[in-house]
């Protein structure tokens, strides 16, 4: 069954009628652009085709009842009284929605309903990026003001900032929130201007879940921005972003080493996001898989953010005729990698790296061949 209709009958058996509204948002994969959200740049993720799904009705009160069949929970919260988790539970991404709209201005109004997802938890994909998009726009639906994707993803990037404490830049709220079927969002980070564009024809984008999880990504990532600002004072800028490689060629070996590398990282990915959105343009394929490759070795090299397993699973994917080219995506230090590959053959591709790696490390992979979908929407009525 899908989620959609899975939602739809428990809301039903359950409240006793239809469901007013069925809203969705998507989790993502990000092509390339990795670790440049929070230094102003450019990234050019996908919202993928697994997202949460939530079967609604207003409420008259001010009172927010959610059941998620995920967790097998039901727990209910009112808009007049938002109280601030000691230690995250899902309801607390519901929660810090309404707590950053209502900081913002927005007038909610309470609902009830039925909640299911297919983006794997702690994988990566922007999990919680979609329990805040479809959770703002299950309040757009029952409330009175207008939908603006990147308002939305700003709101739901200060929950996640400031009322569940995860540092993370913009990228994943906002794909999550405007996501364009079967075409990849260049996001400028700064401005947040998007442009979108296809994915050159006969390729398939593929996920690699390496099926490893690490726990020290949040202490690693926030060291990682710390770094990243101080070398942009070091540039006299406000971020990284400002710094292009002729800068970074006549002046980058003023730095430490240590912020020389991260420093680099950053320069270079933002050149190759722009040239894989020149790459995506032109339909080039080969061009495209080449600067994802590249940006792994950067990710690995330079930022440091990758892992065993990740350099296995791309080592992997890339010795493959199928494969254009595969790298870490997300914050790393586990979770999934991501390859563009011929689209005729990519099962065949997803049966031979998921072999190939778990024989080289004795982990289980998990392979999803997917496709891009819109963002955060409401498919019924
Ligand atoms: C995580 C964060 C994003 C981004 C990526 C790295 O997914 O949530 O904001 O920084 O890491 O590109």
């Amino acid at each position: 069954m899908s989620l959609e209709s899975m939602v739809r009958e428990v809301f039903t058996a359950k409240f006793g009628e239809a469901p007013a509204f069925i809203v969705r948002a998507p989790g993502r994969v990000n092509l390339i652009g990795e670790h440049t959200d929070y230094n102003d740049g450019f990234v050019f993720p996908m919202a993928i085709n697994r997202a949460t799904w939530i079967a609604l009705r207003p409420r008259a009160d001010k009172r927010v009842l959610a059941i998620s069949l995920d967790m097998d929970d039901q727990r209910e919260f009112s808009l007049n009284d938002l109280r601030r988790p000691a230690d995250a539970d899902w309801i607390d991404y519901l929660v810090g929605v309404a707590w950053a709209l209502r900081e913002r201005g927005y007038a909610l109004r309470g609902w009830e309903g039925v909640a299911a997802g297919d983006v794997p938890i702690g994988a990566g994909l922007s999990s919680s990026a979609a329990l805040e998009l479809v959770t703002a726009r299950a309040f757009f639906e029952v409330s009175d003001f207008e939908w603006d994707a990147a308002a939305m993803a700003l709101a739901c990037q200060a929950a996640e900032n400031n009322w569940l404490g995860v540092n993370c830049g913009i990228m994943d709220q906002m794909i999550s929130a405007a996501g364009v079927e079967d075409r990849a969002l260049l996001i400028d980070c700064r401005s947040l201007e998007t442009t979108s564009a296809p994915l050159p024809a006969d390729t398939a984008v593929v996920i690699l879940d390496t099926g490893t999880r690490r726990g020290l990504v949040d202490s690693a990532y926030n060291e990682r921005r710390k770094q990243c600002e101080a070398a942009a004072r070091h540039f006299g800028v406000s971020a990284l972003r400002d710094v292009d490689e002729t800068a970074f060629a006549e002046r980058g070996h003023e730095l430490d080493e240590l912020s020389r590398k991260r420093a680099r990282h950053v320069v270079t990915e933002n050149e190759r996001t722009l040239r894989a959105r020149d790459a995506m343009r032109s339909g080039e394929a080969a061009a495209l898989g080449k600067l994802m490759i590249a940006s792994h070795i950067s990710l690995r090299d330079d930022f440091e953010v990758s892992s065993p397993a990740l350099d296995a699973i791309v080592d992997c994917a890339n010795a493959e005729d199928a494969c254009y080219g595969a790298r870490m995506t997300g914050a790393g230090f586990g979770g999934c990698a991501v390859a563009l590959a011929r689209v005729d053959s990519a099962e065949a591709f997803a049966e031979r790296v998921s072999a190939a790696y778990k024989s080289a490390t004795g982990n289980q992979p998990t392979l999803y061949i997917t496709r891009a979908s819109r963002g955060a929407e409401t498919v019924h009525p």
